[in-house]
C-alpha cells in the first residue's frame, strides 16, 4: 500500500512554511481541493497534484506552519593534511558546479560542499531536498555540512527542475537504471565525483527528505552499482508513486527491475519517519522496510532495537545484520530530518 500527499516546502524569511498539497495514491482519500492559486492535475488514477495555476473558487485545503532549526554551529576538528580533490571547487561555500558533468536530460542543478580539510579519495554524500526546495535550502536546513567539516567528506546537493521542484519518482526513465531524467542527471553528478574528483567509490552515499527520499530509493534502486548506503527521511517505497493503473508489483520486483541483469550488492537502507507526518503516511516506511529486507533477501523480523536514539521521541530497529535500519520518531511530523538525527545516518554511513 502507498499512502500520501503531496506536499511542497517553501522557505521563508525565518521559517519553513510547509503547505499540503493534495495526493494521491493507493487508499488517499482525504482532500481533493488545491491552494489557492493552483489547480489540481491528474497525472494518473494514483497521483494528482497541485499546480500553479487559476485558484480554485473553495477553500484552501490546509496549510502548516513549523520551525525548521539549521542546526548548532560545530568547530572543525578533523586535522587530514592530504592534498584537496576538487581544486576548482572553493573550500567551505556552497558551490554551483558550472562544469559539463555529464548527461543531465532534465536541467538538474547540482551544487558542491567540500570542507576546507577535505580527505584525499573522500566519500561523497548525496543530499536531496524535499518537493519545492532547492539545493541551497537543503544545505541550510541540515546539519549535513556540519559533518562533512568535521570529517573531511564531499556533498553533492542537487535542485530539481522540474515538476514544482518534486524530483522525477514517478516516471519510467527516472525508474531504470541509465533511462534518464533526474535519476540519471543525479548518477551523472556522481560518477562526475568519482572520475574527476578521485571520489572513493566504495563511499557513495545519498539521503533525502520528502520527495528526496523517494528519490533516494529511487538512487539506490536504480544504481546500486554506484550507491552503497541509502537514508530516506519521510519518502516512500521506490515505484510507490509509479503511473500505473494495475497493482504494482512486489518491492522488491520493482527495485530488481530498475536495473535488469544486474548481480552485484545492493545498497544498506535506512528509514525514518514519524508517526504524525500528515503529508506522507507513516505507514510507508514499514512498505520501504518490506522493499529493502526483500532485496536483501533477509527476514522483516527486527533483529536488534533501541530507544531514545539518536535523540528523545526515536527508536531504531535493526534488520538482518544491520542491512536495513527503521527509525520512528514518536509525535514527529514531516519536517525531517529534525536536528540531531542526522547523525544516525552519517554513522549509518560510516562517514
Ligand atoms: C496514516 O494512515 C492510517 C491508516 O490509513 C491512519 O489511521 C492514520 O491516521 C494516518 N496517519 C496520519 C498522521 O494521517
Ligand atoms: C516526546 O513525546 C512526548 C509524548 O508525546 C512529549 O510530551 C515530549 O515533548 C516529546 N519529547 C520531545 C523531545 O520531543
Amino acid at each position: 500500500m502507498c499512502v500520501f500527499r503531496l506536499m511542497l516546502t517553501v522557505p521563508t524569511t525565518n521559517r519553513w512554511v510547509l503547505i499540503l498539497y493534495i495526493g494521491g495514491g493507493s487508499g488517499y482519500s482525504g482532500s481533493t481541493q488545491c491552494d489557492v492559486g493552483t489547480v489540481c492535475v491528474k497525472l494518473n488514477d494514483w497521483y494528482s497534484q497541485c499546480q500553479p495555476g487559476q485558484a480554485p473558487t473553495q477553500a484552501p485545503t490546509s496549510t502548516i506552519s513549523t520551525t525548521v532549526s539549521t542546526g548548532p554551529t560545530t568547530t572543525s576538528t578533523a586535522t587530514s593534511t592530504a592534498t584537496a580533490p576538487a581544486t576548482s571547487i572553493p573550500a567551505g561555500a556552497l558551490t554551483r558546479l558550472t562544469a559539463n558533468f555529464g548527461t543531465n536530460p532534465t536541467n538538474v542543478a547540482i551544487y558542491v560542499y567540500k570542507p576546507a580539510n577535505v580527505k584525499n579519495n573522500p566519500a561523497l554524500l548525496l543530499a536531496l531536498h524535499g518537493c519545492g526546495g532547492t539545493a541551497q535550502q537543503f544545505y541550510s536546513a541540515t546539519q549535513y555540512k556540519q559533518f562533512a567539516d568535521q570529517r573531511g567528506f564531499l556533498i553533492l546537493y542537487g535542485s530539481a527542475a522540474n515538476d514544482m521542484n518534486c524530483w522525477d519518482n514517478t516516471g519510467a526513465n527516472s525508474l531504470k537504471h541509465d533511462g534518464g531524467s533526474d535519476s540519471l542527471a543525479l548518477a551523472s553528478a556522481i560518477r562526475y565525483a568519482i572520475s574527476e574528483w578521485g571520489v572513493d567509490a566504495n563511499r557513495v552515499f545519498v539521503t533525502g527528505m520528502s520527495s528526496g527520499a523517494m528519490m533516494t530509493n529511487t538512487m539506490a534502486g536504480a544504481y546500486p552499482d554506484l550507491i552503497k548506503a541509502g537514508a530516506s527521511f519521510a519518502g516512500v517505497a521506490m515505484g510507490c508513486l509509479k503511473a500505473s493503473l494495475t497493482p504494482p508489483e512486489g518491492w522488491a520486483d520493482i527495485v530488481h527491475r530498475a536495473y535488469p541483469g544486474y548481480t552485484g550488492p545492493y545498497p544498506r537502507m535506512q528509514i525514518w519517519h514519524g508517526t504524525a507526518d500528515p503529508a506522507v503516511n507513516y505507514t510507508n516506511l514499514n512498505e520501504q522496510v518490506k522493499q529493502w529486507t526483500q532485496v536483501h533477501s533477509i527476514s522483516q523480523t527486527v533483529t536488534g532495537s533501541a530507544s531514545g536514539t539518536p535523540k528523545s521521541n526515536w527508536s531504531k530497529r535493526v534488520y538482518g545484520t544491520g542491512q536495513v535500519e527503521a527509525y520512528t520518531g514518536q509525535g514527529s511530523g514531516h519536517g525531517l530530518p529534525e536536528a540531531g538525527t542526522e547523525i544516525g545516518a552519517i554513522e549509518f554511513f560510516g562517514l
